[in-house]
Parts: C-alpha cells; structure tokens; sequence
C-alpha cells in the first residue's frame, strides 16, 4: 500500500527503513524525517507523516516483542 502518494513511498519500504534505522541508531524510534532520508527522498506535503509515525511505532513494538519473546 502506498503511504507516501507524493515520493511513492509504501508502508513496506516505511517498515523496512524502521528497522534498519533502528538497528543502526541501537534500537532508537526514527522520526519521519530520518525514513526519509533513509529512502533517499524528501517530505513534500508531510500529509503521511502521522502514517509513517503509526507504521514506524508498529514495528518497533513488533520488533521489541519478538525481542521479548526470545
Ligand atoms: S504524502 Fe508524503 S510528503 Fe506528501
């Protein structure tokens, strides 16, 4: 599903760029700003960003489940 209509940006890619920053920033939360920059592209409207807040949140909490969990 595309999340960012003005980059084109999809809540995988929002997903995935979570998690790498995370593991780079040693397991902090990214803002939005920072998945950007991560996708190479640059906020427009900033009409997706409570989106990409909403995506990021999910998957750090999924991710510090499974850590949890292991
Ligand atoms: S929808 Fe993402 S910057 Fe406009």
């Amino acid at each position: 599903m595309i999340v960012c209509h003005c980059n084109v940006i999809t809540d995988h890619e929002v997903r995935e760029a979570a998690r790498k920053l995370k593991e780079q920033k040693g397991g902090g939360v990214p803002t939005p700003g920072a998945v950007f920059s991560h996708l190479g592209k640059r906020p427009k409207c900033g009409g997706c960003f409570p989106t990409i807040i909403e995506l990021v949140y999910a998957e750090h909490e999924s991710d510090s489940a499974d850590t949890a969990n292991s």
